[in-house]
């Protein structure tokens, strides 16, 4: 070998060795760098389905209310509507699929203007969605649908959409004898996480190749139980999404909003404030529960204006919005969801310039005029101010912005410009047209874009 040869090969040893490459420990795991995509993204679909979607009454917790705490309302149902011995696992038969076309739930999701989604692939049921090795006669290719689902909708998304694929995977099972027996030894043993879980993780990202794995059900067990560094070592080295992956922070007692990806920290989370770390707002149109409830009222479902403020003020405080959707067991996303889906689409037609890739601005909300939130693009000069209502009097204030005679120029997005005026000590004050219903740039929330304002 030659000495040049030589030298070229120790070059590419020392590139190769100075790699980032992560250790299994939170310092290190912590370290990387979120992949530019999610906070780029802003809006995400979550989708609850499973086993839990055939009683679809009360919440997705069924089998754990029912005969884990055993409380009245499950136990009744129970006995009023299946014969005595009725077992949960009795359910999966019925979960039936039969009218599921991932092709139609591709078109929905696309529709609403999201850029990823999130499917459960295992709840706390256990039941696997796609057909794992690791969950013998427990999920969708051996019972019920004898469809892989996480296949079909992972293809379809893929083949019909530029939608990133996301898979939410419980590490905890709430009956798994395996579970149970390591909880009794206080989570010194790992025969659980070992057998089941792990493998598990490792099949679902190597077959599947989710961009987000959504990570849930940790709490009651150290993170070191579940081998959670261990396992994101390797997700973010060697797994085959290692550059594009991103995931959340549920990761084992007192990880959460403090470790691993993007914070989650509690279900709705909403500060209300700009936070550090990029987050993940997850909330569901179903107010009461993230599986379907076949007897939920239209009162319990937000309102389309609800859902826009939700998402605005998650942006605009720095944070992605994941809104979730329960399919029913035939594999239908029911029409009010498909219309709340298809609604905030046609407001992101409109508005999308002040959602996707922006920033949170210095501001996050007016201090004089409630129901204002703002974002930012520090690139292209903007600055977005989000008008949730509008206003009376034919004008608006914004006390936040500088503006500048001769230079701001103040633009209502799907209509055109707009004239304002300088208020004193501090904002300006921005006329809006007269419009007529039907000339109306969007029906819900409108967005005044600023240029050469600070
Ligand atoms: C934890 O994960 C690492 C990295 O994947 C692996 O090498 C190790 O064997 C795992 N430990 C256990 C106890 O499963
Ligand atoms: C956001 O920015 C990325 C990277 O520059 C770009 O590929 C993408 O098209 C942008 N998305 C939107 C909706 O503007
Ligand atoms: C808006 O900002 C003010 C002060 O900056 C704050 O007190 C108020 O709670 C915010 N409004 C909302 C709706 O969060």
């Amino acid at each position: 070998m030659g000495f040049l040869t030589a030298l070229f090969l120790l070059f590419l040893l020392l590139i190769s060795t100075s790699r980032a490459k992560y250790e299994p420990n939170w310092e290190s795991i912590d370290s990387r760098p979120l992949p530019e995509w999610f906070d780029q993204a802003k809006f995400g679909i979550f989708i609850h389905w499973g086993v839990f979607s055939v009683p679809s009454f009360g919440s997705e917790w069924f089998w754990w209310y029912w005969q884990g705490q055993k409380l009245k309302p499950y136990v009744e149902f129970m006995q009023r509507n299946y014969p005595p011995g009725f077992r949960y696992q009795d359910f999966a038969p019925q979960f039936t699929a039969e009218f599921f076309d991932a092709e139609e739930w591709t078109n929905i999701f696309a529709s609403s203007g999201a850029k990823y989604i999130v499917l459960t692939t295992k709840h706390h049921e256990g039941f696997t969605l796609w057909g794992s090795k690791y969950s013998w006669n427990w999920n969708a290719v051996d019972v019920g649908p004898k469809r892989d689902l996480v296949d079909e909708v992972a293809s379809a998304l893929r083949a019909k959409s530029d939608l990133r694929l996301g898979l939410y995977h419980s590490l905890f099972e709430w009956f798994n004898p395996l579970y149970q027996q390591d909880a009794a030894n206080a989570f010194t043993t790992n025969y659980f996480p070992s057998s089941k879980t792990l493998p598990e993780l490792y099949e679902l990202i190597v077959k599947y190749k989710p961009e987000v794995l959504w990570s849930d059900g940790d709490e009651d067990a150290p993170d070191k139980y579940w081998n959670s560094t261990g396992f994101l070592a390797w997700l973010y080295n060697d797994s085959p999404v290692k550059d594009t992956v991103v995931t959340n922070d549920r990761w084992g007692y007192g990880c959460s909003c403090t470790h691993g990806g993007y914070y989650t920290c509690s279900d709705r989370y909403q500060p209300g404030h700009l936070l550090k770390h990029k987050w993940e707002n997850c909330m569901t149109i179903d107010m009461k529960s993230w599986g379907y409830r076949r007897n939920a009222p239209l009162s319990d479902y937000l309102t389309i204006e609800q859902l826009i403020a939700t998402l605005v003020e998650t942006v605009s405080c720095g944070g992605n919005l994941l809104m979730n959707v329960g399919p029913t067991h035939d594999g239908r996303i029911a029409p009010i969801f498909e219309e709340r889906l298809r609604q905030m689409g046609q407001w992101l037609k409109v508005n999308g310039e002040a959602i996707y890739n922006t920033t949170a601005w210095r501001a996050q909300n007016d201090t004089v005029t409630p129901n204002i939130w703002y974002t930012s693009k520090p690139k292209e000069g903007s600055v977005f101010a989000i008008l949730l209502e509008w206003p009376e009097e034919g004008s608006v204030i914004l006390n936040e912005p500088a503006a500048i005679q001769g230079q701001t120029q103040v633009a209502l997005l799907g209509h055109g410009s707009l004239q304002w005026e300088p208020v004193k000590p501090s904002g300006l004050r921005v006329f809006l047209p007269q419009l007529s219903f039907r000339w109306m740039p969007c029906q819900w929330a409108w967005t005044l874009r600023l240029t050469g304002a600070t």
